[in-house]
């Protein structure tokens, strides 16, 4: 019987390789979904930056460093790992089981270096949205992904509010994508700075409106605390004050201030003890191996060897003392309400009115009404300079007619109709209304914007309704920069029909289980 049983649970335990109990959030709190207790994250942020091979850089893509690490990481009570970047195109079999294996999840940033919201000049657009679906669709399917943030520190002081609300946004139409396409509820959160000037508005902000838009958590990146200090002194007690009735969970989505050095971790007795706990769901430490910025716990040798620092040692001692208590699930009741959306004053400047969601459709629909276009002779390869890059035709244009359907004005809560679409399709939508001038005085030769523009006859004549086009809220990234993940219909029939083989399995198993025993 012993022997059978054996059997039955290895075979278990290789068909379903997302083993950990999925993590929700109820009230302010995590839950582990399956032993109903609170879950603590008690994280390291996981970014490995030496062996940076392509422009993307992915630590769950290296199943070696994985292996290496997870182990490494256990040992030292980790549960979570907050990764910041991706490259949704790659495989993350590996590496996520690995983790899974070791007991830790993830909490993934969905903005990469490539597609992130500019705090100095925020747009969210077709290609993000997309961008953003190709990271869910991705990681939805593993059980240890706790959730995604939907930016790290992109709002980071007062002159940069606005930018909050192309995030906010940007979150909500994650969480809509998920809702509507995965199976399991993933939350979506942010991740903020701790600026003295916002630090009230934004927590505010991310927590109000209609509950569609708000985020799910709120992590803050806390550095307070440096060397030998006390709950009291370092500010945590006032940040922790700040946060005591906040309706979602929040954590400490980085930690570990680094000015003095071998860093002792004294701060962790506070972030896992009664101080703390009523309020936060623990936090992740910055970060896991040492970079130029000197916060590692290991040191990666060229040979990809890893060494443990002090840091990791001190970290160890201080996380081997700590025994989070939390409630129970089924005894937590608790629910508060959202906070108002904060008022535009000299401090805050994002409106609680957020940008529309992307509508590829109603950018294809302007352009097929327009008259003359930009050509192809455009450049669009970034970084380049001169007169006729898209960013240098667009900064001239909007000097000569109205940007206003391509813009938005995020303190305003005014978001232009085509506000969303890409920089050549709102650069023919000023061609086209230059042209439209022109065209009274000189009905030749109308487009030519020193031979950057193109004649072409509309496809159709129904610009009003362009803008009435909903977006494609379900359809997943098909465009050429996620080739690999173009989902077709029965693509996303076998997906969902692989979640649904590996649940009833692991229910089977939890019976076999229970017979053989
Ligand atoms: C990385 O970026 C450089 C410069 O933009 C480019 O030439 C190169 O092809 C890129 N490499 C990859 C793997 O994408
Ligand atoms: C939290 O709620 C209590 C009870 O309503 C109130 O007394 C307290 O001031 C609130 N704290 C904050 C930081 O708003
Ligand atoms: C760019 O600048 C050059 C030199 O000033 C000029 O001859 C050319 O027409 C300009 N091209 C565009 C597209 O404005």
């Amino acid at each position: 019987m012993k022997i059978s049983a054996t059997i039955v649970l290895l075979a278990c335990a290789t068909s379903s390789v997302f083993a950990l109990n999925p993590i929700v959030v109820k009230g302010a709190k995590f839950f582990d979904s399956v032993t109903k207790e609170q879950f603590f994250i008690k994280g390291v942020a996981y970014q490995p930056r030496g062996q940076v091979t392509d422009n993307t850089t992915d630590p769950l893509a290296d199943p070696a460093a994985c292996a290496r690490d997870a182990p490494l990481m256990a040992e030292l009570g980790t549960n979570v790992l907050r990764v910041y970047e991706v490259d949704p195109r790659k495989n993350h079999d590996a590496c996520m089981k690995t983790f899974a294996d070791a007991g830790i999840y993830l909490l993934l940033d969905i903005a990469t270096p490539h597609f992130s919201i500019n705090r100095k000049s925020p747009e969210y657009g077709v290609h993000l949205y997309k961008a953003y679906k190709g990271t869910v669709d991705a990681f939805a399917k593993y059980d240890n992904l706790i959730g995604f943030i939907a930016g790290n520190e992109v709002t980071n002081d007062k002159t940069n509010t606005q930018a909050s609300a192309y995030v906010k946004a940007a979150l909500r139409d994650i969480k809509y994508y998920i809702k509507n396409s995965k199976q399991r509820q993933i939350p979506v959160g942010y991740a903020s700075n701790d600026d003295e000037y916002i630090r009230d508005s934004i927590k505010d902000y991310f927590n109000c409106g209609d509950v569609e838009s708000q985020a799910d958590f709120f992590g803050v990146n806390l550095y307070e605390w440096c060397g030998v200090s006390t709950f009291q002194k370092s500010g945590f007690k006032d940040r922790t004050k700040e946060f005591e009735n906040y309706s979602k969970p929040v954590f400490l989505s980085e930690y570990g201030c680094n000015l003095v050095t071998p860093r002792g971790f004294t701060e962790v007795a506070a972030i896992y003890g009664p101080e703390m706990t009523g309020v936060w769901s623990g936090g992740v430490v910055y970060e896991w191996t040492q970079e130029n910025n000197r916060y590692g716990l290991v040191k990666v040798s060229a040979s990809g060897e890893a060494e443990l620092l002090p840091d990791y040692t001190n970290l160890k001692e201080q996380m081997d003392k700590v025994k989070p208590q939390g409630v129970k699930m089924d005894s937590y009741s608790e629910q508060r309400s959202a906070a108002s959306c904060p008022a535009i004053s000299a401090n805050w400047k994002a409106s609680s009115e957020l940008p529309p969601t992307p509508s590829e459709g109603a950018c294809e629909c302007m352009v097929q009404n327009m008259n003359c276009v930009a050509s192809d002779k455009v450049s669009s390869i970034p970084g380049q300079t001169g007169n006729n890059t898209l960013g240098s035709q667009l900064d001239t244009m909007c000097g000569l007619v109205s940007c206003a359907e391509i813009g938005g004005d995020a303190e305003k809560g005014m978001y232009g109709a085509f506000s969303f679409c890409s920089p050549r399709d709102k650069l023919s939508w000023l061609y086209n209304l230059k042209a439209k001038e022109l065209m009274k005085t000189s009905p030749t030769n109308f487009c030519n914007y020193n031979g950057l523009g193109q004649e072409i006859s509309p496809k159709r004549n129904d610009l009003t309704s362009c803008a009435k086009i909903a977006p494609d809220l379900e359809g997943s990234a098909d465009d050429g920069t996620f080739n690999t993940l173009s989902s077709s219909g029965a693509q996303k029939a076998t997906r969902k029909l692989i979640y649904g083989d590996a649940f009833v399995a692991s229910v089977v198993c939890v019976l076999a289980a229970a017979f053989f025993m």
